[in-house]
């Protein structure tokens, strides 16, 4: 790619990697088949369709981003090895396997780069429903006879551990309450769609979530996943980076309200219109001073990207990332690009310099990889960006979105 080209015109948000996933798990919950629509088409979405099909499932990727899934024929509790430990998500599935047969053999997902990513909290909130758990040759083994609701506190409020709670009660007997929940909008989409097949799921959104066992769910005509809100401050800030003028289609500032008020900080305008935001940049950002949290807070999964933009501040700014202990993989490669970053810690110091320079640089991980296209859109002359499948597993057709934006980029050189 190369850098200076401001980006101009409308772009479409697609649907939420991180909604899809868990919707995608939870039709192990079900006997008959279930139609999504605005599913991405990603590695992620992919992997957890082959974890799916692996057990038994029948999944049908029907184009325009919709996705048939006919779980009927779910026979087995073990998903396979590979596609587990290429994706932490994937341990999704436990909480509806569990819930569907008593039993569930998943492989521990493991460490990844950005931390250590244990899984205590989920088999701990298993335990607690009545499940029996082991961990063997690096499987979790879980048996029940029959959940059981109870109350549930997590002593942080895990998004994946919230999800997978949900899903591992719906079917138990009595009510379950889940406090210190997780509160991402993603797990208002799944209890929304839970919902709307027969659960009664209460509080999603909140601290606290109550749900109440039933006997079984029904399948709807279509539930349409929510849009995605990373791949949106990612396009926020590639048109802001560059200066320019864009349009989100489908997407509303609500699930982005703690990303938009850094923008605005930085100098940023961000617009609300109908059917989508506008974003316009006239001027290098101003510095401010981040710190990642759960949500309502600033989005871990967008301090890569915000880094990108301050690293051509007009000053210093202060990031601290409070998520994942590992989350400053970007950090050395936006340096190569002539950033002025220092990682102490949890901390970063991010010193805006005047201009970026294009160089090779190594997507390590999924945002790592968008910070650093972000940061390639106003380097001067080419960079190029290795590490391409780290992109593909949360980002559809990003290089064709910022292509029709007016950027200077292609695949080739995403390789
Ligand atoms: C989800 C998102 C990911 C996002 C993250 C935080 C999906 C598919 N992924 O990941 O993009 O970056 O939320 O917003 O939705 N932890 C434990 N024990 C546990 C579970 C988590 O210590 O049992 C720790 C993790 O190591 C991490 C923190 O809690 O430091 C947050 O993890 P969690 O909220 O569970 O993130 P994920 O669900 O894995």
């Amino acid at each position: 790619m190369f850098g200076g080209k401001s980006l101009f015109g409308s772009v479409k948000v697609s649907g939420s990697k991180n909604g899809s996933l868990p919707v995608m798990a939870a039709t192990l919950l079900f006997n008959s088949p279930v139609f999504l629509s605005n599913v991405p088409y990603l590695l992620d979405v992919d992997t957890m369709a082959k974890i799916i099909s692996s057990l038994g499932g029948r999944v049908e990727f029907k184009g325009n981003s919709q996705v048939l899934i006919d779980p009927s024929n779910v026979s087995s509790y073990e998903p396979p090895l590979e596609p587990v430990i290429a994706m932490r998500a994937s341990f999704l599935v436990a909480g509806a396997l569990l819930a569907r047969f008593g039993k569930a053999k998943v492989a521990l997902p493991g460490g990844c780069a950005i931390g250590s990513r244990p899984v205590d909290i989920h088999l701990k909130g298993f335990e607690m429903l009545g499940a029996k758990r082991s961990i063997e040759h690096g499987f979790v083994n879980l048996e029940c006879e029959k959940l059981k609701g109870a109350n549930i506190y997590l002593p942080y409020p895990s998004v994946g551990a919230t999800e997978n709670l949900i899903m591992a009660s719906v079917f138990a007997e009595g009510m379950t309450v889940i406090d210190n929940a997780a509160k991402e909008p993603e797990i208002v989409g799944l209890s929304d769609f839970l919902n709307l097949c027969g659960a009664k799921i209460k509080g999603a959104g909140s601290r606290t979530i109550e749900i109440e066992g039933v006997r079984s769910l029904h399948s709807i005509d279509n539930y349409t996943i929510i849009p995605d809100r990373i791949e949106a401050g990612t396009l926020m800030l590639a048109g802001a980076i560059t200066k320019g003028d864009i349009f989100l289609e489908k997407i509303s500032c609500d699930f982005l309200e703690s990303v938009i008020e850094k923008m605005t900080e930085a100098g940023i305008e961000v617009l609300p219109e109908k059917n989508g935001i506008r974003v316009r940049c006239k001027s290098r950002p101003k510095p401010v001073t981040i710190k990642t949290s759960p949500h309502p807070g600033f989005p871990t999964d967008m301090q890569a990207q915000f880094m990108a933009l301050l690293s051509v501040g007009d000053g210093t700014s202060v990031i601290t990332e409070m998520v994942f202990e590992n989350r400053y993989l970007h950090a050395e490669e936006l340096n190569r690009l002539g950033a002025d970053i220092r990682i102490d810690g949890r901390t970063a110091v991010v010193v805006g310099v005047d201009h970026l320079s294009g160089a090779p640089v190594r997507a390590l991980d999924l945002r790592a990889g968008a910070a650093l296209v972000i940061a390639g859109l106003v380097a001067e002359g080419e960079t190029r960006v290795f590490g391409l499948s780290h992109l593909n597993r949360g980002y559809e057709n990003l290089e064709f979105k910022l292509k029709n934006l007016g950027a200077s980029i292609s695949k080739e050189v995403l390789s």
